[in-house]
């Protein structure tokens, strides 16, 4: 066999091998909807649409993300994607929770599992993916101008209305360890979801998941404003709020 024989040979070995390694990866880079689909679809609904039954809600292993883009904001999103906390403090299915925690000898329910985080790169990847995902506008879009109202006036009311009036804390904490615990906390709702978002959903909780706990008061248009402002402000840093 010749030199350049030889040397043909090796360079197809070579080639072979090289497709043979850049199959593996089946997520390349800045394909944000790939990530989504190969690391998240196990625990979280891309596509919709929401659990229709309570068996289906109660099995379901993370949020519904096939309206991200209506719900979060995206900055939040990457930030809370590398550093993940702790929303629901009894994890998704609360009963489930509750239950281990009564049961005779148990020492506790059993800790709630740490979500995955991604790095820099994947989770501005997957959040560009994410708010792409959107459900039907008119849920939302009567929602997107609201009038501003000033923090110092909507407090009191808004918290009155919050804790008093529709005793929304029985299920949500609005602080670290003040309120339920069998929905999401409330204290960093402002910089998480967007204001749309909360209005719609306080509005009609079950126009986005027809079967959630959360019950549907037919809460007045104004006081609907006033438990959202509330709700930005408790979000908000006392120097945020100092400069509003
Ligand atoms: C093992 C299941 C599991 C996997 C895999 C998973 N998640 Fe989650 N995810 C959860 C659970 C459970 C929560 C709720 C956490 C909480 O409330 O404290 C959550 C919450 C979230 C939230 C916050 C939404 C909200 O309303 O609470 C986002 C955004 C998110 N996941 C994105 C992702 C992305 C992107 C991936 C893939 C890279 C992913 N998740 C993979 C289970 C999972
Ligand atoms: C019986 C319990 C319960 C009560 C009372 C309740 N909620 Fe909820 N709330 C829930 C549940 C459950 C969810 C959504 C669960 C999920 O996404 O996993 C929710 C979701 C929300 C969300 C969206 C939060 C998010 O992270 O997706 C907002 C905003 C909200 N509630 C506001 C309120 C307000 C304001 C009141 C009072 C008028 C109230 N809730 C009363 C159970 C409750």
């Amino acid at each position: 066999m010749s030199c350049s024989q030889l040397f043909f040979r090796f360079l197809i070995l070579f080639a072979g091998l090289l497709t043979c390694f850049s199959a593996v990866p089946a997520y390349a880079g800045h394909d944000g909807m790939a990530l989504l689909k190969q690391q998240c679809v196990t625990c979280h609904n891309l596509s919709g649409p929401a659990p229709r039954t309570l068996a289906a809600l109660i099995a379901r292993k993370g949020p519904d993300l096939f309206y991200a883009g209506d719900k979060y904001r995206r900055r939040w999103m990457e930030t809370w994607l590398q550093h993940p906390t702790r929303i629901r403090p009894a994890g998704m299915a609360y009963s489930a929770y509750i239950k281990s925690k009564g049961e005779a000898g148990s020492a506790g329910a059993p800790a709630l599992p740490m979500h995955p985080a991604l790095n820099v790169a994947d989770a501005a990847d997957a959040a560009e993916a994410l708010m792409q995902l959107k459900a039907s506008t008119l849920r939302i879009n009567r929602f997107l101008h609201q009038p501003k109202v000033g923090i110092s006036e909507v407090l009191p009311r808004g918290g009155m209305l919050f804790k008093h009036v529709y005793s929304c804390q029985i299920c949500h904490q609005i602080a670290p360890g003040v309120g339920g615990t069998s929905a999401p906390e409330l204290y960093s709702a402002g910089r998480r979801l967007t204001q749309a978002f909360i209005r719609s959903y306080i509005r009609s909780p079950q126009l986005w998941d027809p079967k959630i706990w959360m019950p549907s008061r037919h809460i007045s248009e104004e006081n609907i404003e006033k438990l959202a402002s509330y709700l930005a402000a408790l979000s908000m840093s006392p120097q945020e709020a100092h400069h509003d």
